[in-house]
């Protein structure tokens, strides 16, 4: 990473490179003139200081999508916040997401998780601001993040959050991960977003990409279908709510979002968010 005139190099390969994709989508949408989904200021400033091809990711034709994703995803960490006030959040493979700034109730503790060369570039970008905000370098399936979600912290008042993470883990990783947040944080919650099993057979088969070619996104390794959600309970017994959460309404074609879960055909081309919620006598998380 350097900075050249005020902007900065970001060099990232892999999964962690995926991050400037969901970036650059959250940005373009936010930057639309008129009506948009999503409010993001953050991002589109990150953006225009990042040095990095973004054009390599072709048209954003999937800013809506993505928009409508983080709608239905914020709306879910702020009705956490409203029943939990100063709660903790634990962003696990959190990337260069603003999500903080988007939900922040003046009270949140936020911990975002990510690998060693994402949390530097993260770090560089977006400070960490203790006690508040902080940042740590872990892969989430080292489960010592879970001692830094900071002493005192009652465990019904963290929500461990994975969005755009499981996806590229192995499904018995991705089931084994929440199973230990359920036996570690009971009485809290974890919510994360997975792709319909056809979108990954077609990710594995070499077949998605950006349009022109130029971006391949890396190998998705779990995916799950809409209608499979009541499956994930089966990942600890601990578990007592799965909830498939519904999107909002957005434009064009985007208006049948929030049915989008009931129609056939499209049905099977539908990310899933899953709010689950973990039973237990919720003491303290340390
Ligand atoms: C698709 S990006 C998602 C970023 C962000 N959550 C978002 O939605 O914009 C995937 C993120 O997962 C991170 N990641 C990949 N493997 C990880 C692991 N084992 N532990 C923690 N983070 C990981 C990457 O560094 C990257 O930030």
């Amino acid at each position: 990473m350097s900075a050249e005139n005020e902007r900065i190099k970001v060099e990232l390969e892999g999964v962690p490179e995926t991050l400037l994709w969901n970036l650059y989508n959250r940005a373009e949408e936010a930057r639309r003139p008129g009506s948009r989904l999503l409010d993001d200021p953050r991002a589109v400033e990150l953006v225009d200081r990042i040095d990095y091809p973004f054009e390599r990711f072709g048209a954003a034709s999937m800013a809506q999508w993505h928009a409508l994703r983080i709608r239905c995803l914020d709306d879910e960490v702020r009705r956490f916040l409203a029943e939990r006030p100063g709660g903790t959040v634990v962003a696990l493979g959190e990337g260069l997401e603003t999500q903080f700034w988007r939900v922040d109730d003046g009270r949140v503790r936020w911990l975002s998780v990510d690998l060693p060369e994402t949390v530097e570039v993260r770090r560089t970008l977006l400070p960490d601001d203790p006690p508040r905000r902080r940042s740590l370098a872990c892969s989430a399936l080292d489960l010592r993040w879970m001692d830094e979600v900071g002493d005192g912290v009652a465990s019904r008042d963290v929500m461990v959050t994975a969005q755009g993470l499981l996806m590229y883990l192995p499904e018995a990783e991705a089931k084994g991960l929440i199973a230990a947040c359920a036996e570690r944080f009971p009485g809290g919650r974890f919510l994360f977003d997975a792709l319909p099993r056809a979108m990954v057979a077609r990710n594995q088969a070499g077949a998605l990409g950006s349009s022109d070619g130029r971006y391949r996104a890396p190998r998705w390794e779990w995916g799950m279908d809409v209608t499979e959600y009541r499956k994930v309970a089966a990942a600890s017994p601990r578990i007592t709510e799965v909830r498939s959460l519904r999107f909002p309404r957005g434009r064009g074609l985007y208006a049948l979002a929030p049915l989008s879960h009931r129609i056939p055909g499209l049905r099977s081309l539908r990310m899933s968010i899953i709010a689950v919620r973990f039973g237990g006598d919720p003491g303290s998380a340390e």
